[in-house]
């Protein structure tokens, strides 16, 4: 019976425990998350959403407050067009936050940052040009391109002196998804270093719509491969969303993965970024308690727990402090989301909003409890303290599990209690 540990990822003659931990933003996937997944053999993923938040709470630096300074008189205004990022703050800010991590690696692994695209910063363009530079300017191993199609994201890094030696890849959600991206690439003569197969029980983002139950990872894997075959193309591809066990893991990599990226099961890691108490959240989760719903910004479909705080909440948006999901013109649908209730309530104090949410404010203060499919399951994982609260884990143990694994077995921690 084989195990994740009898395969091997390969980028050219380097070798990886097929093993990767996948972006999770706000800083859910820490750096010390990221950097176990290294140390062990394996692939860690940070996030750079809203990094010059992440740049503040880490590193002592204040860009979050000086932005809000310069655009303090904009507060009660609805048109944010003003609130702009200024771009060598922004670089800053990403290489103190890859820059940091990657002084800190250890270990035969590698370390890649997850860059969204839907993360407009009200100039799609600049802002991502700058996020993809400063990252490799900051000897990141690699760049994950995710939420977004990315047709224009190489050609924003093309003239990096590491444009051709860092490790580049798209996650994608369907074969027709990869075929344009490679289509608007080709002229480049780059192909991506590796493709994430994103299916429809991951967690954050959904590349599907609300018909998400209707797709599965390993038909869409099994299409991918078949177009890679057909075309020639020998690129990694590396399967994502609901891989609960290392058995599930092996499945895909005998059916011709060249990995794995994995995340719920990192969230109650010790590592990861959610406070405890929301960790412990995510543990006692039921089935029910898990929705997919349409209240973020950005258009997705989002996977998360119904308990979360940000379901309801009419918070005055905050873009003067954070601004990450403004598009080209200074709009979110949270802003329209957010007026609309004010004028049908000009007299109530506590807005509520169903439909949107103010995605910054309430994934940077953890209140957006997204959550792959499987959270459910994550109590089987670990084990009850007298307390009524569960243990956490160490990274290491979880990772160890997927590697070595067997029969959809799942080895529970050593007690510490
Ligand atoms: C809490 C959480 C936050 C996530 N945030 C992001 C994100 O910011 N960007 C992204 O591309 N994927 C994000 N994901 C998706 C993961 O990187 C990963 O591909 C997926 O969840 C793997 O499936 P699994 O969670 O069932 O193991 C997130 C997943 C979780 C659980």
């Amino acid at each position: 019976m084989k195990r994740v540990d009898d395969f091997r990822l390969r980028f050219g003659k380097n070798e990886y425990v097929p093993i990767m931990v996948g972006g999770m933003g706000v800083d859910i996937s820490t750096s010390e998350l990221a950097l176990e997944a290294a140390r062990l053999g394996g692939i860690g993923h940070i996030s750079d959403a809203m990094v010059e938040d992440v740049s503040d709470r880490r590193f002592d630096t204040s860009f979050v407050k000086e932005k809000t300074k310069l655009y303090k008189f904009n507060i009660n205004n609805m048109d944010k067009a003003v609130v702009q990022f200024d771009l060598g703050r922004l670089a800053e800010a990403q290489r103190l936050h890859v820059g940091k991590t990657m002084e800190a690696k250890k270990g035969p692994g590698l370390i890649f940052v997850n860059c969204m695209e839907k993360l407009t910063m009200n100039g799609p363009r600049e802002t991502l040009r700058v996020r993809l530079n400063a990252a490799l300017d900051a000897g990141v191993d690699g760049i994950t391109l995710s939420a977004g199609l990315h047709f224009g994201s190489f050609a924003l890094m093309a003239d990096h002196p590491r444009f051709r030696d860092a490790k580049l890849g798209i996650i994608v959600s369907s074969v027709r998804a990869l075929q344009i991206f490679l289509r608007k690439n080709a002229k480049l003569d780059r192909l991506p270093d590796y493709i994430i197969v994103e299916g429809p029980l991951a967690g954050g983002h959904l590349g599907f719509g609300m018909d998400w139950a209707e797709y599965d990872l390993h038909t869409i894997t099994a299409e991918i491969l078949a177009y890679l075959k057909t075309e020639q193309l020998d690129i990694p591809l590396i399967a994502a969303g609901g891989i609960f066990t290392g058995s599930d893991a092996v499945s895909f990599l005998e059916a011709g993965c060249a990995g794995v990226q994995v995340a719920t099961r990192f969230t109650i890691a010790k590592e990861c970024g959610l406070p405890d108490k929301v960790k412990q959240e995510y543990i006692k989760a039921t089935e029910d308690d898990i929705i997919v719903n349409g209240i973020s910004p950005t258009g997705y479909p989002m996977r998360m727990l119904k308990s979360t705080p940000a379901i309801g909440s009419g918070i005055r948006p905050g873009c003067e402090s954070y601004g990450y999901l403004l598009d080209a013109t200074g709009n979110c649908a949270y802003i329209n989301a957010y007026n609309r209730e004010v004028s049908a309530h000009p007299d109530e104090k506590n807005i509520v909003v169903m439909d949107k949410t103010c995605l910054c404010t309430h994934m940077r203060n953890f209140n957006c409890w997204t959550c792959g499919h499987y959270t459910y399951r994550l109590k089987d994982t670990t084990h009850k303290m007298p307390n009524g609260e569960y243990q956490l884990l160490s990274a290491e143990h979880v990772f160890k599990d997927y590697q070595f694994s067997v029969n959809n077995e799942i080895a529970l921690p050593e007690k510490e209690f």
